[in-house]
């Protein structure tokens, strides 16, 4: 038996954001952002497009490809660092909008690692129980959680959200294996702080409000290699080469840690999804949004190999195997 993807969906709130438009607001320009992020627009939440919200209109979409109702879901997960409560979960809230109410529903926080954190986590339910069907959703408002006049992040983050099914299906598909890893010491350079706190004894000075603080090029020095060292050691694990991946979809971050990767990978680029220049990284919503436009796309078909990779704050980092 393997935990097979049996919907996907994504959706993306309809304003876009473009670089020219980031000109009016802070010091930068198109061919600055263009060259080193490969970002050309991204997409910002409106009024009432809250995460939840997002999460729902994917899930929806991923229920409607598996052929399944909200009242088939026995877990949902939501993966996200930017829902507007911190209670309940982002899962909750989703659970609510679908009107579901059996089974359970939570929210994983590993930053642009949540999808595949959430993908191992589902494996593992359907495997302890080959009825149970999962919702697995990575959804971001991050518009949110910026510092709109910091030039070094606010070009980088966009809103989004995509989701998958997963369900029991034949035993020689599903998700392969995972290589899940994080390295807490390293929490500093990308990080993002919660609600000050109301006690006077807890009142942290260091916190500047809640938005993405970061140091891009500690963070893109790391990325790199520990995204290559997941992959290599998740195939040499599971006996794949990567000449053998049809469709490589790492978490989409900007285009010259993808770049990158990819040329250490030697991986061929018509074997490489990428969609950056339209969304900007979306952390967790990225490779669900990403594996949504692939299979619009037809770039994906039974028994095909597909590979994912992340890297985000935590610092988070892993790989994914599936056969389709
Ligand atoms: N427009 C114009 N100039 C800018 C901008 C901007 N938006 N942002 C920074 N600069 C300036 C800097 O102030 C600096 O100027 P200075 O030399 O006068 O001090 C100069 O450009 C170079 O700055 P660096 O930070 O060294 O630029 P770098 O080449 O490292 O590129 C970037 C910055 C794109 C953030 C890069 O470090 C990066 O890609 N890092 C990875 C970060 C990332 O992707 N984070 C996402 C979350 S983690 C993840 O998803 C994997």
């Amino acid at each position: 038996m393997g935990t097979v993807v049996i919907g996907t969906g994504s959706y993306l709130p309809a304003k876009k954001l473009t670089n020219h438009d980031l000109e009016q607001m802070v010091d930068t320009s198109d061919e600055w952002i263009s060259a080193r992020t490969g970002i050309r627009e991204r997409r910002i939440a409106g009024r009432g497009e809250e995460a939840y919200v997002l999460a729902t209109r994917a899930a929806e979409k991923a229920l409607e490809m598996a052929g399944l109702s909200a009242k088939d879901i026995d877990v949902l997960i939501v993966a996200t660092i930017s829902s507007h409560m911190l209670m309940p979960s982002c899962a909750c809230l989703v659970q609510s909008e679908l009107g579901l109410s059996k089974g359970f529903a939570f929210d994983v926080n590993a930053a642009c690692s949540g999808f595949l954190y959430g993908l191992d986590i589902a494996d593992k339910y359907v495997r302890a129980d080959k009825n149970c069907k999962v919702l697995l959703v990575g959804a971001e408002t991050l518009s949110s959680r910026i510092d709109w006049q910091d030039r070094n992040t606010c070009i980088l983050f966009g809103d989004g959200a995509g989701a998958v099914v997963l369900a029991a299906g034949d035993s020689d598909r599903g998700i392969l294996g995972s290589n899940l890893q994080s390295d807490g010491r390293l929490w500093q350079p990308l990080c993002m702080y919660g609600p000050q706190s109301t006690s006077s004894e807890l009142y942290n000075d260091a916190n500047p409000g809640s938005h993405i603080l970061m140091e891009g090029s500690e963070v893109f020095k790391y990325a790199v290699k520990a995204m290559e060292n997941a992959v290599l050691d998740l195939l040499e694990r599971e006996k794949i080469s990567l000449a053998d991946i049809k469709l490589f979809i790492p978490h989409q971050a900007n285009i010259r840690i993808l770049n990158n990767l990819v040329d250490r990978l030697k991986i061929a680029n018509d074997a490489v999804f990428i969609n950056v220049a339209k969304y900007g990284n979306t952390s967790a919503a990225s490779i669900p949004i990403a594996l949504a436009e692939a299979c619009q796309a037809g770039r994906i078909t039974r028994g095909d190999h597909v590979l994912f990779c992340s890297f985000g704050g935590g610092f988070t980092w892993g790989a994914s195997l599936v056969k389709w």
